[in-house]
């Protein structure tokens, strides 16, 4: 873990060299963004994890086409947050989850640009900056704050973007409010330390929440698909939360239609 962690705040000092300098901006999609250092962070990191990890086969978000599965894997988002790094924002990045037979064993998220360390490793609980956190205690979805995104596929006005809406004028008047920070990795690791009080999001990948899904059940935190059945990677909703106000979320979730 130790050695791990070293690779991602090595890996974070060109990350933050980046986020204060001019980018070379280029579009996967519409509006999905990638810049020159999307692509060197997660080089850097594939090296350093490989050596670390010769067994594992690494998933990267720019080098991999599509999501497989394997037996021990390493998925990496270099930059989680990529339209926040463009702009300046500092609500991205680093994400490196380890997953072991469809399980999350260690997750690492790193925000340079804040200075935010949370790493987990099955059964010894979530760190963030080196100390222990848990998740809230509210139980009233009403009080609750949560934490939403937006998908890339919403320039389609399809499904996603019809759910999308409908969740939102279900949920919106029946909680305290709902935030956007546009890195979903970091929206994960807000819910394992209390900051926010559940996150729910639609077509998320699986090197978004590989590494926050294991932060927020070692800090007592529910994960779940919308169904309420376990998340499993490449399910196309994901759920998050204290555990406390799980059910009363899900209830609130508009029912994921046909294409
Ligand atoms: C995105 C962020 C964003 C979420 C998008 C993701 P990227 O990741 O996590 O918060 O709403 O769905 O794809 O593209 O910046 O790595
Ligand atoms: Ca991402
Ligand atoms: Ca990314």
């Amino acid at each position: 873990m130790e050695k791990l962690i070293g690779s991602v705040l090595e890996a974070g000092e060109l990350f933050r060299e980046g986020f204060h300098s001019a980018k070379e901006i280029s579009h996967k999609g519409t509006v999905d963004l990638v810049t020159q250092y999307d692509v060197a962070v997660e080089d850097l990191l594939k090296k350093s994890i490989s050596s670390l990890l010769p067994e594992h086969t690494i998933i990267g978000e720019e080098s991999s086409d599509e999501f497989r599965r394997a037996q021990k894997a390493v998925y990496i988002d270099p930059i989680d947050g990529t339209t926040n790094f463009v702009h300046k924002i500092p609500f991205c990045a680093i994400s490196v989850g380890i997953w072991e037979e469809d399980k999350p064993v260690a997750g690492i998220v790193y925000n340079p640009i804040l200075n935010e360390l949370f790493y987990a490793k099955r059964g010894e609980g979530a760190m963030f900056n080196d100390r222990p956190v848990s998740v809230s205690n509210v139980t009233d979805l009403q009080q609750s704050l949560l934490a939403t995104g937006f998908p890339y596929t919403k320039v389609e006005r399809g499904r996603d973007f019809k759910w999308v809406l409908e969740t939102m004028r279900n949920l919106l008047p029946v909680t305290q409010d709902i935030r956007r920070l546009g890195a979903a990795a970091i929206d994960l690791c807000y819910v394992a330390n209390g900051t926010f009080d559940a996150f729910y999001e639609c077509n998320l990948k699986p090197w978004d929440v590989a590494a926050g899904i294991l932060l927020v059940e070692e800090a007592g935190g529910k994960i779940s698909n919308h169904t309420g059945a376990e998340y499993r990677l490449g399910d196309p909703i994901i759920v998050a939360s204290n555990g406390k106000n799980h059910d009363k979320l899900l209830a609130g979730l508009a029912a994921y239609g046909e294409e």
